[in-house]
Order: structure tokens, then sequence, then C-alpha cells
């Protein structure tokens, strides 16, 4: 295999084979493709894409540059899903153990905060305790107990993605749709799933800003996810306005308890049944009997024990994480709430330091917003319109005259 022509090959826009995919593969992952020449073909694909069957090789490609879990073949459906991230987006928290509940297998690896958009390890790390570095001999051990798992990638998943979304993250490469495909797929069909559902979000407050380009990523993700032998199917969405009423690490894990215990918010009991139906055994109104009959809250609390978490911090989250000052952003004016810009409120929340401006960043748990009135909410002047949690006053009067710059009022 002689690299440079292969990478030549594709920047004319040529077609590379299965096997030349996987050769390139195994010797950036075993360090015998320096980064440059990776980059250089990372870019060449940004520019030329890939066909359905080439981001097909590649995810097959980086899925086994690693381990992929092995389960028995009389244990339970598995079955995950993957959001492109958006802001307040916390359904993993309560559609884990839900669909535990349904009695299948959710062996969910899941990633930290990208951009403005919070990940699920940010989030569950603000729940006292809570482990969510296991080794692969643990996910084994626990998952049977447990049904549903929430852990961060092992060393041993997928290491070419681990070194190849490194490069793209500084090489401008990111946003190329066979690239983040593969990327994404590999470390969930690492999880040796049957089913898969994919939340891909568009509009201010996501990775994606048109509906064209979530929908081309959608069906790239569904396409190489059926052609690996995962059942795939799409929610796709907008993600103008945040989801639920709070956004910020410990606020959201507070606002899952409330959902968990079958007290809404709406919004975000619909996106988790909309998504759960999807892969779930059971209809969807069994899956909201579940929610709010405590069993999903009973599995969610297992689940916190068996991962190491104090189960009796869960309702006393607001107090462990009390952020210095909670200010009351005020409506400005009476009418309907036309706007509350997700984008705009996401950087507000980043800036608040709920997120990371570089990787080794750490997150604020206790920072962000709650009590969040809804978009075609009517509201009066002067009401309360959310919260800020911020470190200081300054802090929390630059996010309201930032997340006033996206709000509208009819
Ligand atoms: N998340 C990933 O894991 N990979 C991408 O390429 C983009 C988002």
């Amino acid at each position: 295999m002689h690299i440079p022509s292969l990478i030549e090959s594709k920047r004319e826009g040529g077609e590379l084979s299965r096997e030349q995919i996987s050769g390139l593969i195994t010797a950036f992952t075993r360090g015998d493709m320096p980064d440059y020449q990776m980059s250089a073909l990372a870019m060449a694909i940004f520019f030329k894409g890939m066909t359905g069957a080439e981001t097909t090789a590649l995810t097959e490609a980086m899925l086994h540059s690693g381990s992929v879990l092995q389960w028995p073949a009389d244990a339970p459906m598995r079955v995950d899903k993957h959001s492109t991230g958006g802001i307040g987006d916390k359904t993993s928290l309560v559609l884990a153990p839900l669909l535990a509940c349904d009695g299948v297998w959710v062996p969910m690896i899941s990633g930290r905060g990208l951009g403005i958009t919070g990940g699920t390890l940010d989030k569950l790390d603000s729940i006292p305790g809570f482990r969510t570095q296991f080794s692969e001999s643990e996910i084994y051990k626990t998952l049977p107990i447990t049904g549903c798992l929430m852990v961060g990638q092992t060393a041993n998943i997928c290491p070419a993605d681990k070194k190849l979304y490194a490069l793209r993250d500084v090489t401008g490469t990111v946003q190329s749709i066979p690239l983040i495909t593969a990327s994404i797929l590999c470390k969930k069909l690492a999880e040796g799933l049957n089913r898969l559902i994919l939340d891909v979000k568009y509009g201010s407050g996501a990775f994606m800003k048109t509906e064209a380009q979530a929908h081309e990523l959608a069906q790239s993700m569904v396409t190489v996810g059926r052609s690996l032998g995962v059942r795939s199917s799409v929610r796709l969405s907008r993600m103008d306005e945040a989801t639920g009423e709070s956004a910020g690490n410990a606020l959201e894990v507070i606002e899952c308890v409330r959902c968990l215990q079958g007290q809404g918010p709406p919004d975000l009991e619909a996106i988790v049944l909309d998504l759960a139906c999807a892969v779930s055994i059971s209809p969807r109104a069994e899956l909201a009997r579940m929610l709010r009959d405590g069993r999903a809250w009973a599995k969610f609390q297992h689940m916190v024990e068996v991962q190491g978490g104090q189960v009796d911090s869960l309702e006393r989250l607001h107090l462990i994480h009390r952020a210095p000052v909670i200010h009351e952003m005020k409506a400005p004016a009476s009418g309907r709430l036309a706007k509350l810009d997700a984008g705009t409120l996401g950087r507000a929340v980043l800036e608040l330091g709920a997120g990371r401006a570089k990787a080794s960043d750490p997150v604020d748990p206790a920072v962000g917003v709650d009590q969040m009135r809804k978009v075609g909410q009517e509201i009066r002047a002067g009401e309360v319109l959310l919260r800020i949690h911020a470190r200081s006053q300054a802090a929390a009067e630059a996010a309201e005259k930032a997340i006033l710059a996206g709000l509208v009022v009819e």
C-alpha cells in the first residue's frame, strides 16, 4: 500500500476500496501512518466526500481498530441513542433507565461537552461519587445487574477515532459528513448494539444549522448503521429553543430527577418517549407509565448506586451545587414569548463556566439557567423568565445581557 497515492486518489475525487480504507486505518492506529498523512487524507475527504460504501468501510475499520463489546447470544437486545447535541439536551439520563425498565440493555458510552452543547459525562460528574470511567470487565459485570450503564469511552474502544478526532479538531476537518458519521457510529457500534436511534438536531443551538445538512447527516448515519447490521432510525428535530427548563450540569441532572419522578417538563418527557419508542419493545403508553409510576426513577437510582454515586444526594443536588448568585431574569415586556434563542443561551451558559474553551478545562457543575419559560407561552412584564446561576453578580449580569439579545416577546 502506497499511502501518498491513496491520498492523491481521494484528492482527485476517486473512490477508495474497503481494503484500502482498512489498510489506512490499521496503519494509522499502529503509528505506521504519520499524523501529517492522515491530516491530508482527512482534508481530501472533507473536500471530496465519500460514497456510502466508503463511509461504511471507514466506520467498520475504525470500529475494529479496538475492542467491540461481545454479549452472550441469549442476552437481552442492546439498544442506544446518539444525539448530535443541543442546548439543555439531557434526554440520555432519563432515556437509559426508562429503556432498561423495558427489559432491554443500554450500554451507553457517552462523551463530554463539545462547543456550546453539554455532555452527558459532565452532567453525571455532578452526582457525588458517580464513576464514569469503567473498564471493559466492569461493563460486562455491571450491565446484567442494572440493565443500563452510563460510562465514558474506554482506552480500547475505537482508538483510531480518538487519534483521528484529535487531528480533525486542529486541522479544520470536523465538519465533514462521512468523517462525523464514521466517528459517531464506530463508538456506538462498539457497544454491540441491535438497535440505535439517532437524535439529529438542526438550528441555532445545534452543530447542523440547516435542515438540509441535518437530513444529509441523518441519511448517512442510517445507511451506514443499517449496512453494518444495526436497526437504525432517526428523529430529526429543530433546536432553536433549549430542551426543557434548564441548561447547565447539575441543574440538568436536577431536572432529569424531576422528570424521572413523573414531573415533566412536558417537552423533555415527549422527546424521551419519542426516542424510547423507536428502540423499545413496549408501546409508548406503557413507557409513559414506567416514567410516571416510579419504575424509571428506581432504575436510575439503582444505576447511580452501582456506579458508586451517592443516591441520597440526588434530591439534594440544588444544595450541594448551589451557585453563589441566583439571579432572576425578568421579562422586559408583556406578550407571547416568540423566541429564546438556544444558540445565544448556550453561549451564555458556556461563558458562565458550564462548558469548556479547551479540552483540559474543568467545568463548573453549579452554573447555568433554570426555571426557563417556553416559547409560545404568554408572559407579563416583570415576571421571572428564567434564573441565572452564576459565580458572581457581574457574571450573572453579563449572561442576562447576552440572553436578552436572543429574546423576542411579541
Ligand atoms: N461527535 C463525535 O464523536 N465525532 C464527530 O465527528 C462529531 C461529533
